[in-house]
């Protein structure tokens, strides 16, 4: 087995002033080249364990502590932001908050120098990012006149440029219409699975998560509740109530036939996946008796 490239050991961590945890007994190991999904309800903890990723927390967000994270073999406590920087990205919630140069190039530009690039490989690698992120149209645009999903991609490119081992994305879909948010994910997955990039997504939006991510990570009240592939995770019909995830309408509807005993076979997390379901079920076998799959 592969050393995990993040480590997180009995992680414990209040806020200045809080009486609770915001995250309590962390324990999650992660290999090189995982896509990981981390959801949970708001005020889970999910953000603070980003910001414990890259190390904000502890080095500029004051608080207690407990236990240690590990990025790469660097305690993040004791390493510089801006050496973590370049080994794992991120990618807030709010693009504008992170956004702090005129055009998109000096957007991508300034991660780059901050790393100290030399100029040469700074332009080619803008050039790289860009590509990666299909937006090469936008390199001259002034980030002012960009959409919400315009500058959310502007973000992920700005943390590709820094070329990290690791990119952690915080709710990158939660402004998006439906259709943005799965350009952002189909590029992700092209990220994992081309350039073995290590990927941690938070994301409220299970319907999303479940079919793209082979572990998912939920969050609640500070605390990992469940840690297993999409669909043993929804599975548990009480973590799911408890949770209130967001599960995809499909999942749904055969939970809701499981109940009623009508069904024993695995969850669906996709229409494609129920429709061969309900053709197994409903239908003579191999004669599309339900012909509802997307062509
Ligand atoms: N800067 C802060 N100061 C004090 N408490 C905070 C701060 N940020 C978050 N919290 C609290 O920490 C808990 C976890 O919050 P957060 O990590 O933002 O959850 P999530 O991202 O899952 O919505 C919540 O109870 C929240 O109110
Ligand atoms: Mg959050």
């Amino acid at each position: 087995m592969m050393e995990p490239i993040i480590k997180i050991e009995n992680f414990t961590f209040y806020y200045p002033d809080s009486q609770a945890a915001a995250l309590a007994g962390i324990n999650l190991a992660i290999r090189p080249g995982e896509f990981v999904g981390l959801t949970g309800p708001t005020g889970a903890g999910k953000t603070t364990l980003t910001l414990a990723l890259n190390g904000i927390i502890p080095n500029f967000q004051g608080g207690r502590l407990a236990g240690r994270v590990t990025v790469a073999g660097r305690d993040t406590a004791t390493t510089p932001c801006a050496r973590l920087a370049g080994i794992i990205g991120s990618v807030f919630q709010d693009p504008e908050a992170q956004l702090v140069a005129e055009t998109v190039e000096d957007e991508l530009a300034f991660g780059l120098e901050n790393l100290a690039v030399p100029r040469e490989e700074m332009r080619a690698r803008i050039t790289m990012a860009l590509e990666m992120v299909a937006i090469t149209g936008l390199r001259h645009r002034p980030l002012s006149q960009l959409s919400g999903g315009q500058k959310q991609k502007v973000a992920i490119a700005a943390a590709a440029a820094l070329q990290p081992r690791i990119l952690v994305l915080d709710e990158p879909t939660s402004e998006l219409d439906p259709r943005s948010s799965l350009e952002i994910v189909n590029l992700l997955q092209r990220f994992n699975r081309d350039y073995g990039m290590t990927i941690i997504l938070i994301e409220q939006k299970v319907s999303l998560l479940a079919p793209l991510v082979p572990r998912m990570v939920c969050l609640h009240q500070g605390r990992i509740v469940a840690d297993a592939a999409p669909r043993q995770v929804l599975n548990q019909d009480q973590l799911v109530a408890e949770l209130g995830l967001e599960i995809p309408p499909v999942t749904t509807l055969f939970r809701l036939l499981r109940r009623a005993g009508a069904y024993h076979g695995d969850l669906p997390l996709e229409v494609d996946q129920g429709c061969r379901e309900l053709e197994r079920l409903l239908g003579p076998a191999g004669t599309g008796a339900f012909p509802c799959r997307r062509q």
